[in-house]
This record gives structure tokens, C-alpha cells and sequence, in this order.
């Protein structure tokens, strides 16, 4: 890397639990955190900071204050004796908030105000409805955990030469500018991994928010995307909200005498480190399992995997398969839709009440349909990664119908598993989208006529069309490998040092 390196981010690479008196290390999840920690040992001596995210975690930051802990990634995350060497290792600071301060902040301005604006989840006749509430909790809650991080960050670059600040999601958004005024010799990117909105989308957040949160951003040299559509959105953005000149042809614009950068680099994932995890003993026995349950007999299996986002649509999935049941009654019995979803920030009513209704959903689908021996749909509420790249690997058909999806993982970690040419349904508003159109079916969103028709071509395309499509789609994810996702940034960045 040759510079030192701070990584920020909500989620760490690491968490810690105690279990019978002891302390146990587990892997962070979620698509940002998997793909950052496979690619750690490009990373040099990174600091990376990161919230709590357990009381354990909480004790452990208290007892390493304010040095961090050395943790190293090899096999599974383990926390390093004072002076054991081992690569790849990273000093992890975990930051504890004020819990009222951090609920402020997570539960009802980052999600779901943020996530529900970027992802154009409102229903606008009715939500949001920005009440005094929501403006402590922006000015108490956001605000003041920036403020907080902020200061983190400062700490770690000081005396550092050249230090550059790699800045992670929506939860940060003001970090940039408050950074850049303490260390103005750090070259600072941001890369947000959720979808940036149109100008409209933009602006139903109030002037008071919408502008501070540009303005924050525009601390950074670099916004990243995921793709150039996020990227030009932004630009976009800033010059119709903030009136900031951009030049679209080199993708970026003038921001106080300074030029900030959009870029689009689209993430992946560690194919290497994937392949070897799903040859694992749990991965195999969950795959018997799925296969005895729901294959043999020339039946078929529809796979998704998600956390129960709204923004992942999986309601409308259902909805879908009911509609194929319906329109193709020959496949009743013959094919089964078999979802794998972590729930996911159930402490935001939104979420809460989402989940509600993709339980409702499975099942006035399986109180349709069912006959004896069969259940069209079968609803795993899990947080089981085994079991997911079990399911990658089973799959007929594998559905990611998102509302709006920063980039999708999941399309891209199926192709690279499945053993029986999966046929990816794909949305098109989802990030992976604008690398996978051609290999994949591309589905419509909000059209569940469509989305029945597109499941119903999966099941029936021809064996060797699959496997072009399937190798197609394998080879484009494999091209664009995560440690190429990361030394394009540095290079980049690089470039503007
Ligand atoms: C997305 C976001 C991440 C987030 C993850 C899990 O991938 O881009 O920043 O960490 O979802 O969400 P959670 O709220 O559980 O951290």
C-alpha cells in the first residue's frame, strides 16, 4: 500500500462473544465487512474503526483504550498476544457511543430515514413524516456520532505522513469535512455501498439535512459507488441541490476551491476464499439435506438468500411464485421456492413490520398451494452462512428482484457456486446489474407477472443455455475480483497524492 491506511466503518471485521467465561472471536458480516476482510492483507498495518457492536466488544475496547487490539484474519479472527507477529493482522478500535445517542443515530436516522430515501422505499403520500423527533435524533443521534467517529479518525491519522482515510456507508456521512479540517494533509475517500438517488429522491430529505449530508461528503477527494449510475446521481445531486459545478466528462466537480472526484468501482468477492469455504463438512451436509428435502425426480429449487430488507423485495417474490403456481399448475409439486433470510435491525419498526409480512406472504402461498408432500415455499428465518452457500450450490434459479441494491453479493456469490447452472434473475435496479445484465434474466421490480415469466423461463431453458449463461456470469465475477476492487481505489487515489 505504502501509505498507512485508517479504515472506517458501522460494522467491524470482528466482534467478540463470551461463551462459558470465555472470550470468542467471530467473523463481522454483511457484504462491505466479508469483502474488506478478505482483502486484509493488502492493507499494510491498517487501523480500521468500527462501533460495538456487543457488550463484549465494549469490554474489549475498554481494556485496549485507546491503542486498539491487534487481531489477525487468517483462518478464523483471533485477538493477537502484545507482540505476537502473524499476517494478515489489523489494529481494530471499536468506538462506544452513548446507547441513547446510538439508537438516535442507527434506528431512526441511518435506518431507516437514510436507507429508505437512498433506496426510494417510501410510500411519499404517507412517510416520511420529519417530526421534532427525527430532528433531535439527527442533531443528538447522527450528528453527534459523526462528531464522535470523527474525532476517532483525527486520533489515529495524527503524525501519520500522508495518511490515507478510506470512509465506509451511509452512517458517516459527515466524517469527511470534520476529518479534512483536523487533518488536512489526508487523502480521504468515502465509498458508499447503497444506491445514491436522483436529485427528486435527494430532496425529500428536508434542506437542513440534505445539504449538511452533501456537504459532509464533499470533504472526501474521492465518493465512490458501486457503479457509474450511483456516481453520475450524485454528481447530479450536488450540482442541482448545492449548485456545485460539476464536469461531467471527468466525472467530478469544484467544492471550495477543491475538486472532488465520483467514481465507480464496483466490488466483489474473494473467489479464491469462497470456493474453499463451500467445500466445508457443514456446507456439504446442509446440501444433502436441501437435496433429499427438495430435488431428485426432476424437481426443481428456487433459491434466495437476504437479509429481510424491505429493500430486497422478497414479498413480491412470493407474490411471483404464486402467480407462476397459478399460471402453470403442472409445476405444483415439481418445483420449490426455498428462502434463506436473516432478519435484520428488527429494533426499527419498519423492518419489524416487514418481516411480519414476508411471514404472511410464505404462507397464504403455502395455504394455497400445499399438497401432501409438498410445500411450495420453505421459509428459513436463519443467519447461517453454511447453509447459504448450500443453497448456492443446489439452486436451479436464484432470485434478487431488489427494489434498489447498492450492488447484491449474493447474485454474484451464487454464480460462482452453483453445481447445477443456476439461472440468475436479476433486477435491474440492483448494482450487480450493470455487470451481469447479459448473462442474467433481468427482472422488473415491481411486476410480478414479469417476475412469474422470468422463473418460469428459468425453469424451462435449455441445459446448455444454462451453462453459457452460468460460465458467462462466473467468469465476468471472477474478472473483477475483490483485490482489484481495492488497488483500483489506491491507485486512484494514489494518483491524486
Ligand atoms: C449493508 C450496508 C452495511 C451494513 C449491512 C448490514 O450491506 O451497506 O453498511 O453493515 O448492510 O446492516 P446492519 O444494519 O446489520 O449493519
Amino acid at each position: 500500500v505504502g501509505a498507512p491506511v485508517v479504515l472506517l466503518s458501522h460494522r467491524g471485521p470482528v466482534s467478540f462473544e463470551r461463551a462459558d467465561g470465555q472470550r470468542r472471536a467471530v467473523r463481522g458480516t454483511g457484504g462491505l465487512v466479508t469483502a474488506l476482510t478478505g482483502i486484509a492483507q493488502n492493507l499494510g498495518d491498517a487501523v480500521w474503526i468500527c462501533g460495538v457492536s456487543t457488550e463484549e466488544d465494549a469490554a474489549v475496547a475498554a481494556e485496549h483504550q485507546p491503542e486498539g487490539v491487534r487481531v489477525s484474519l487468517t483462518a478464523e479472527p483471533r485477538l493477537l498476544a502484545g507482540g505476537e507477529a502473524d499476517r494478515p493482522a489489523l489494529t481494530v478500535r471499536f468506538v462506544a457511543v452513548d446507547p441513547e445517542r446510538h439508537r438516535q443515530f442507527y434506528t431512526e436516522i441511518a435506518n431507516p430515514l437514510l436507507w429508505f430515501v437512498q433506496h426510494g422505499l417510501y410510500p411519499l403520500a404517507s412517510a416520511p413524516v420529519i417530526t421534532p423527533q427525527t430532528w433531535s435524533a439527527f442533531e443528538d443521534g447522527y450528528v453527534a456520532v459523526n462528531e464522535r467517529f470523527a474525532a476517532v479518525v483525527a486520533d489515529a491519522v495524527a503524525g501519520r505522513d500522508d495518511p490515507l482515510v478510506m470512509l465506509h456507508d451511509y452512517h458517516f456521512y459527515l466524517v469527511p469535512e470534520l476529518v479534512r479540517r483536523r487533518a488536512p494533509g489526508a487523502t480521504i475517500s468515502h465509498f458508499v455501498h447503497i444506491p445514491w438517488p436522483e436529485p427528486d429522491g435527494w430532496r425529500v430529505l428536508p434542506p437542513g439535512m440534505r445539504d449538511r449530508l452533501l456537504a459532509g461528503l464533499l470533504g472526501a477527494d474521492v465518493v465512490a459507488f458501486h457503479t457509474d449510475r450511483f456516481a453520475r446521481n450524485f454528481l447530479y445531486c450536488a450540482e442541482d441541490v448545492l449548485d456545485a459545478p460539476v464536469d461531467w466528462a471527468r466525472r467530478r466537480l469544484s467544492w471550495q476551491g477543491r475538486q472532488v472526484a465520483a467514481r465507480a468501482y464496483p466490488i466483489s468477492v474473494d473467489a479464491v476464499g469462497l470456493t474453499a469455504a463451500a467445500d466445508a463438512p457443514a456446507v456439504h451436509e446442509h446440501r444433502a439435506a436441501i437435496r433429499a428435502a427438495h430435488l431428485g425426480d426432476g424437481r426443481q429449487l428456487i433459491v434466495r438468500v437476504d437479509r429481510t430488507d424491505p429493500s430486497k423485495n422478497v414479498v413480491r417474490g412470493f407474490l411471483a411464485f404464486g402467480e407462476l403456481l397459478e399460471e402453470h399448475p403442472e409445476l405444483q409439486g415439481r418445483v420449490t421456492f426455498l428462502a434463506s433470510l436473516m432478519p435484520s435491525r428488527q429494533d426499527v419498526a419498519e423492518y419489524a413490520d416487514y418481516l411480519a409480512e414476508i411471514g404472511a406472504a410464505a404462507t397464504a402461498v403455502n395455504a394455497r398451494y400445499s399438497r401432501r408432500g409438498w410445500q411450495p415455499v420453505d421459509l428459513r428465518l436463519q443467519e447461517d452462512r453454511s447453509f447459504a452457500l448450500a443453497a448456492y450450490a443446489e439452486a436451479d434459479v436464484l432470485v434478487v428482484n431488489a427494489v434498489n441494491d447498492g450492488m447484491n453479493l449474493v447474485a454474484k456469490e451464487a454464480v460462482l457456486l452453483s453445481e447445477r447452472d443456476v439461472v440468475l434473475l436479476l433486477s435491474e435496479n440492483a448494482g450487480a446489474h450493470e455487470e451481469l445484465a447479459e448473462p442474467a434474466l433481468t427482472v422488473h421490480p415491481y411486476d410480478v407477472v414479469q417476475q412469474a415469466a422470468a422463473m418460469y423461463a428459468a425453469l424451462r431453458m435449455p441445459a446448455a443455455e444454462r451453462r453459457r449463461r452460468r460460465t458467462a456470469a462466473a467468469e465476468i465475477v471472477r474478472g473483477g475480483d475483490v483485490s482489484r476492487w481495492l488497488q483500483r481505489q489506491l491507485d486512484d487515489l494514489a494518483g491524486l497524492r
